[in-house]
């Protein structure tokens, strides 16, 4: 008897089956993909948390058409690359992507320095990573992202847990429903591909890293839970610490709990409706943080079942006239600018090591303030400020010409300033939450930018809000009036005398008039200088010549009477796709002090040697 596939009409019914099984399968990922994905939420201290870390090889697969996520009509694919489906003999479709032959990119870590082939890459890039995991009952299970450029989408077992835009703030997302015990796998979609409604739009003068540039891992917490708080020491009240906690789930009522053990200081204060509890409590014996006592307090953040073992410092700042005060004193700010960018290895940097060797830096400088430019930068650069005694100049990635007048691209800038500021708000070192670098003055850029402003200020009222803007001139003058001034507490300028401007001389006769009795960051001056470059000092690129830049900086700085600080652009040589000059920047911007090798250039000593003696900024 011929047997039950030989007949004709049986295979047609074994076909129908397997296509009515498949079909069902699809559905099935459709729906359970549907419901999962909720929106991602900051989780302040996420670092602080036991986590199980993802970081590790990632398998990869690079998607320049997005087909893996998109069909040829662009709709959104039900079954795309996210469910790691595994080809099986016989499937009635082809399978184009298989994860476990994939290559590997390391996370974290931009793919750009990873793989030649993907130094210039933007596009979209799928990354696959298998994990077992052993779920708790009530409990929530987030994955954390410390940060991923730019758009990203994530999966967990084929179930979409949440999407996220921007590169440069750390997000979680509910994976709960995902998660199950055992075996799992989680899929990201990475695209940073730059578009004119992003923030930062398509031009920036950085190397547009792309992947999951910073740690990734699986946080879990109790049902009810502990996501957001602030504490710091009152302007006002001389030892009082407030702030508030605040807890997803708990009940009016519920207690939230602050332990400070080094100042035998506890309090605790009750959950409102609408989950903060408000606190204010007194402390005897605190030794404030500064960059000379950078003495951290180990903080226990406690609420029912849940708690956070914070480690911080306790510090105020203001502006009082041209003055910044650090804990009541006035203080000159002797900084220098950063990129994200790693020493020695190039790409994005995000480690502890990168950090201590950029702060390190900063250190030997005889500097004790950094701006880190231009968008936020990683929890481990924060924590070592914190540690180190550098003082902060945190910037949201509002940078040259934004679609200023796209009400879309202002909330993607709230977005991305709401999760900086409550991510970071309790590192003592940062000092200035910045809101744009060079931005176009118009009067959609003006109110655009005001919004963030009073935006950050009801956010975190606690701190100065700052903005680096262009200076016009007028003859041999330079003139900051620009009317974002108004929305600020402490007005930045960049200038390049002598660089883009002249020839540094040019600084001995440039007088400045600064429209606002407010305190003034000169946030960027400086010129490229290739490490090992020698000749005249009228030479450029050579270091004599960005040495001699400095040399005439110093003293027309030292006659702006309202300059309360300075930070020169900047530390580390950094990559730039506007920098193609060749055998001289190969791709590199070259205004570093310091080689993106360590090599120190003669301005390093220069500037070494002003902020040690302290001949720059008034007398502390
Ligand atoms: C600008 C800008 C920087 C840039 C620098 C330069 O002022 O803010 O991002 O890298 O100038 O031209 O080197």
């Amino acid at each position: 008897m011929p047997s039950f596939f030989a007949r004709p009409c049986s295979r047609r019914v074994f076909l129908w089956i397997t296509a009515a099984g498949c079909g069902l399968l699809v559905v099935f990922l459709a729906a359970s993909n549907a419901c999962a994905a909720s929106a991602p939420i900051v989780l302040t201290g996420a670092d602080r948390r036991a986590a199980t870390s993802l970081d590790g090889e990632w398998a990869s697969i690079v998607d320049p058409y997005f087909s893996g996520l998109f069909s040829f009509h662009h709709e959104e694919k039900k079954n795309g690359w996210f469910v790691n489906y595994k080809a099986k003999p016989g499937d009635p479709f082809p399978t184009e992507y298989d994860y476990s032959k994939a290559p590997k990119l390391k996370v974290p870590g931009d793919w750009n320095t990873q793989r030649e082939s993907l130094m210039f890459y933007e596009g979209p890039i799928w990354y696959e990573k298998d994990f077992s995991y052993e779920p708790k009952p009530h409990t929530h299970i987030f994955l954390h992202v410390g940060a991923a450029n730019y758009r990203s989408w994530f999966w967990v077992n084929g179930q979409k847990v949440c999407e996220h835009e921007g590169g440069f703030t750390s997000f979680n997302c509910d994976i709960t429903q995902a998660v199950h015990s055992g075996s799992n796998f989680v899929v990201a979609a990475v695209d940073n591909t730059r578009r004119e409604d992003n923030v930062p739009t398509v031009q920036t003068d950085w190397w547009n890293y792309g992947g999951l540039t910073r740690d990734l891992s699986l946080i879990e917490v109790p049902e009810t839970f502990i996501d957001q708080y602030d504490l710091h020491l009152s302007r006002t009240e001389d030892g009082v610490i407030e702030g508030w906690v605040h807890v997803t789930g708990a009940e009016p009522g519920a207690k939230a709990e602050v332990q400070i053990p080094d100042l035998k200081a506890s309090t605790s204060a009750d959950v409102g409706a609408d989950g903060r509890a408000a606190l204010h409590f007194n402390v005897k014996g605190l030794e404030r943080w500064s960059p000379e006592t950078p003495r951290l307090y180990k903080v226990v953040i406690r609420s029912g079942q849940d708690s956070i073992d914070e480690l911080m410092g306790f510090r105020t700042v203001e502006v009082r006239g041209t003055e910044i005060l650090l804990n009541g004193k006035p203080i000159f700010l002797r900084g220098v600018c950063i990129h994200a960018e790693a020493p020695y290895r190039t790409g994005r940097a995000y480690s502890d090591k990168d950090a201590e060797t950029l702060l390190g830096w900063v250190k030997e400088l005889g500097a004790n303030f950094a701006r880190l430019a231009h968008y936020p930068h990683a929890e481990t650069m924060l924590r070592n400020a914190d540690r180190m005694g550098v003082l902060v100049w945190s910037e949201n990635p509002v940078y040259w010409a934004l679609q200023f007048d796209n009400p879309k691209v202002l909330a993607k800038a709230e977005q991305q300033l709401d999760e900086e500021i409550n991510t970071s708000r309790n590192h003592a070192a940062i000092v200035l939450w910045s809101m744009a670098n060079e931005t176009p003055n118009t009067p959609a850029r003006t109110q655009f930018i005001g919004t963030l402003a009073s935006r950050a200020r009801s956010l975190d009222p606690t701190r100065l809000i700052t903005a680096a803007l262009l200076v016009r001139a007028q003859g041999s003058t330079k003139i900051v009036d620009d009317p974002l001034g108004n929305a600020l507490d402490v007005i930045g300028t960049n200038e390049y005398i002598g660089w883009y401007e002249g020839h540094p001389e040019k600084a001995d006769t440039t007088q400045w008039q600064i429209a606002y009795q407010k305190p003034l960051i000169m946030s960027e001056f400086g010129g490229d200088a290739k490490a090992g470059l020698h000749g005249k000092e009228d030479e450029r690129w050579t270091e004599e010549y960005q040495a001699n830049i400095y040399r005439h900086q110093l003293p027309m700085l030292r006659k702006i009477a309202q300059l309360r600080g300075m930070s020169p652009w900047i530390l580390m040589d950094f990559r730039s796709p506007n920098r193609p000059l060749a055998g001289i920047q190969d791709e590199f911007n070259r205004k570093g002090l310091i080689s993106d090798q360590g090599e120190k250039k003669q301005a390093f000593f220069i500037l070494q040697k002003a902020y040690k003696e302290k001949s720059v900024g008034n007398p502390e």
